[in-house]
């Protein structure tokens, strides 16, 4: 590397590196398998990118858009937990709407999943970051089956198409997943990324000041219902979704409700794929207040790893494996995309055309 590059490089990604750094347990477990030693992340995330690496995008939900705004935090949470975000307060965020999918040009109506993540930072010691998705639960529950799931339904290398034999016998054989396949039967895409209801899916714990712990869950619920919301106009082309929710935003805020769900003894924090009771208390801790949105090229959330396992002091994992797994993709695909902008940055840099020159 060209000493230019090298001071080039440490000025234009010293933020990231630093966002690295902080991340430094995940890389641990990256460099590993996911415990069985069966599945490494780095199989996990070739498996996830596919065969046409879409350069300097993420290796999963790779469409999407930055969105910022504030989360105004009511108080409900402080008797469960001592995270800052949770008192009496205004915190400002960045986020990200996404759909599953690792092809950033997909069409947005195509997605079986919609996603919001968000990284609410109070200070650089108290920053919670989370990765919401459309269904409640998961089909599987740990990430050596979500491995083969993935494998199930990945296209077929010659006929570019799925099998649909493949993908029976894997639910066949997962009878876990029936929550998940009965929320997918009846799940209907609402017209706007303003109106659908985004989950945790797993379950982390609360910490009081007596450091008592208590696993919840929680979603992000539409201020707006899609029968309350006359304002949808679909629109067309591969970008409904994305220009809709700009058209929106254009005339004022979109606001999401924080509700979290508290676990009871008998609930099984640990196992993604189970629903708790209806019947759970629930809490609404605040209101995301949505006030911009950006693209994610060059925009402010695309230097952001939404790990799962950024948590601030007053809030902890559960033990679902799931979790670490998580964690330590998402490092993998935030390696692999952040290596690729340095190198596309370099490259014009130096006003070269491509890298084998
Ligand atoms: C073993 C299970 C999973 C694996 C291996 C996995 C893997 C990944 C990877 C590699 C990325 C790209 C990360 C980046 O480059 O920043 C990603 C993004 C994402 N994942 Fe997962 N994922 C898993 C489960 C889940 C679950 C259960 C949820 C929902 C609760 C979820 C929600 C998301 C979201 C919302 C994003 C996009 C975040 C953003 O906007 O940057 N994932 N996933």
């Amino acid at each position: 590397m060209k000493m230019g590059n090298l001071v080039y490089f440490a000025r234009r990604y010293l933020p990231l590196v630093a966002v690295v750094g902080g991340l430094a347990g995940a890389f641990v477990y990256a460099a590993g398998g996911f415990g069985s030693g069966r599945v490494t992340t780095q199989q996990f995330v070739d498996l996830q990118q596919g065969n046409k690496v879409h350069e300097g995008f993420r290796r999963a939900h790779a469409k999407g858009f930055c969105i910022a705004g504030e989360f105004v935090s009511d108080g409900a949470l402080e008797p469960y937990t001592t995270a800052l975000v949770f008192s009496k307060r205004t915190t400002p965020f960045t986020g990200r709407f996404s759909i599953a999918g690792n092809d950033p040009t997909a069409p947005d109506l195509k997605a079986p999943v919609r996603s919001l993540a968000l990284s609410i930072a109070v200070d650089p010691q108290n920053v919670w970051r989370t990765a919401m998705n459309t269904p409640p639960v998961m089909a599987v529950r740990n990430p050596e089956d979500f491995y083969q799931q993935l494998s199930a339904l990945a296209p077929d290398q010659e006929t570019g198409k799925r099998d649909p034999k493949k993908i029976q016998q894997f639910f066949a054989a997962h009878p876990e997943s029936r929550a998940f396949t009965r929320w997918a039967s009846e799940y209907r895409a609402s017209d706007s990324l303003a109106t659908e209801t985004y989950h945790s899916i797993n379950a982390f714990y609360l910490k009081d000041s007596a450091g008592q712990r208590r696993a919840v869950r929680w979603e992000a619920r539409p201020g707006k219902t899609e029968e309350e919301d006359h304002g949808v106009t679909t629109g067309e082309g591969s970008n409904v979704l994305h220009d809709e929710f700009f058209r929106r935003l254009a005339s004022g805020p979109v606001t999401f409700d924080l509700v979290f769900t508290l676990a009871e003894e008998e609930d099984d924090e640990s196992d993604p794929t189970q629903p708790w009771p209806a019947a759970r208390q629930q809490l609404v801790a605040g209101k995301v207040v949505i006030t911009d949105a950006s693209p994610q090229v060059n925009g402010s959330c695309n230097a952001i790893n939404f790990d799962p396992l950024v948590l601030p002091p007053g809030m902890a994992a559960t033990d679902d494996r799931i979790l670490r797994a998580r964690s330590a993709a998402y490092a993998e695909s935030y390696r692999r995309r952040a290596f690729e902008h340095w190198k596309i940055e370099t490259l014009k840099f130096n006003g070269e055309e491509s890298a084998d020159e």
